[in-house]
């Protein structure tokens, strides 16, 4: 398997704890926190995990609003790419998520073949960017109401995406 990047934007912990869930689960792995990847060195890499929770009513994670310029200008063609996203579903119905449809839909021209998508039907809300044709762009986990699924959810779709990476 190549060398697979989980690059990652949190403000209290909780999609960091996802992303070393996540590593743990993917050889060859590397987690880094957005705010201090080097993107001149994105080339290293032949798969791209992108996570970010959701702040605000929709908006970014703080540490994307200042690196997606840089996430637009890397040159990702050929990369598999797929998305992680941290919300919190029964406070935030209307934007759940949002964040990872946010860079989604600036990076879904970019030449990357994107997957592991999940289905709408894993949990309770009522609108997300996230959503394309019908399912989540990636993994979606709101450790704010039911921690207790993440680990299995989080394992599962490693299974799921495995066999997809480059
Ligand atoms: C002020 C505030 C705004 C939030 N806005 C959203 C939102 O619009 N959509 C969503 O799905 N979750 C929202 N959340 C929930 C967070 O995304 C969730 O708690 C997440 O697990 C935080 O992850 P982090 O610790 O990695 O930043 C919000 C939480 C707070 C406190």
């Amino acid at each position: 398997m190549g060398n697979t990047l989980i690059l990652y934007g949190s403000t209290t912990g909780n999609t960091e704890k996802v992303a070393g869930l996540i590593s743990s689960n993917i050889e060859n792995s590397e987690v880094v926190r957005v705010e201090e990847f080097d993107f001149s060195s994105i080339g290293n890499y032949d798969n791209i995990i992108i996570g970010s929770s959701t702040w605000g009513i929709g908006d970014l994670q703080d540490d994307w609003e200042g690196a997606m310029s840089d996430m637009k200008n890397a040159d990702l063609s050929g990369k598999k790419i797929t998305f992680f996203g941290l919300g919190d579903a029964e406070s935030y119905p209307d934007s759940f998520v949002d964040a990872i449809g946010l860079i989604y839909n600036d990076i879904e021209g970019s030449g990357a073949t994107f997957i592991g998508k999940t289905p709408v039907s894993d949990i309770e809300f009522d609108a997300s960017v996230a959503v394309v044709d019908d399912s989540f762009v990636g993994l979606v986990i709101d450790e704010d109401n039911e921690s207790n699924k993440t680990e299995d959810k989080v394992k599962a779709w490693c299974d799921q995406i495995k066999p997809e990476l480059n």
